[in-house]
């Protein structure tokens, strides 16, 4: 059976209290299938809080949805690496676009987050993935490649921790996701790109409107190796049927 990821973004919701009540109901919701790993984005502030309610499940991983790219200093609201580190977190979303596009990140900072997150010995989990607009215009894969080159060019030390999750911006909170096929045909060329660019890269999610009734479509689809989710990560109970749906 292949290892499939499960990545819930909380996004900004679910503070460190909500979060204990969280891990409650997930964990009363029975054991997690085999073969699978499931990794939390909670905010900064819970991560410590879902650090220490997953501790001693291997299959469960923390991180950050954002770092700064200094290791410290005068960057008032900023956290570092190492700090999210502290807390607990092992990982960290990088580029997520809503970063990019809510917050205007450029591409290179995401490639300056990269590397300060493999310093920090941090996993990163670099998220693409092109506007409507951009598909329209037939520049999905050059978009792509753009932010591919941006965030891992020149960082070949600690490229095996990367993984790549491919989110296109129109299906992001909107209810339409890519077809199995659209987000397998995008896979490929990220594949591609990889191998050729950054072959210790081997990982590569699909995020965009993923719920309980496509994620099995989706994960049919060989290319995913996993789903990195929002909205349906939000709910305990139906984040653990996710889960268990996606990885029968
Ligand atoms: P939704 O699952 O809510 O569309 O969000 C996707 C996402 O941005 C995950 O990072």
């Amino acid at each position: 059976m292949k290892y499939r990821v499960f990545a819930a973004n909380w996004k900004m919701n679910i503070g460190p209290l909500e979060a204990r009540e969280y891990l409650r109901s997930f964990f009363s919701a029975g054991q997690l299938p085999r073969g699978c790993g499931v990794w939390f984005f909670p905010p900064a502030v819970s991560v410590e809080a879902v650090a220490r309610g997953v501790a001693g499940h291997d299959n469960i991983a923390v991180g950050v949805q954002d770092i700064y790219w200094e290791p410290k200093g005068a960057f008032t609201g900023a956290i570092s690496g190492a700090i999210a580190s502290q807390a607990g977190a092992r990982m960290t979303l990088v580029g997520h676009s809503e970063r990019r596009h809510v917050f205007g990140e450029t591409d290179e900072q995401t490639g300056k987050k990269v590397a300060a997150a493999l310093a920090a010995d941090l996993s990163p989990l670099l998220c693409v993935g092109e506007t409507l607009a951009q598909r329209e215009a037939g520049e999905t894969i050059a978009v792509i490649s753009r932010q591919l080159e941006a965030a891992l060019a020149g960082r070949a030390a600690g490229q095996s921790r990367v993984t790549v999750a491919y989110e296109p911006v129109w299906a992001i909170g909107t209810g339409r996701n890519a077809t199995p096929q659209d987000a397998a045909d995008v896979h490929k060329e990220i594949r591609a790109w990889l191998a050729k660019h950054a072959p210790g890269i081997v990982r590569i999610l699909y995020g965009g409107s993923v719920n309980l009734k496509n994620v099995a479509q989706l994960l049919a689809e060989p290319e995913l190796d996993g789903v990195l989710v929002g909205g349906a990560s939000l709910d305990p109970h139906g984040w653990a049927e996710l889960v268990r749906t996606g990885a029968a």
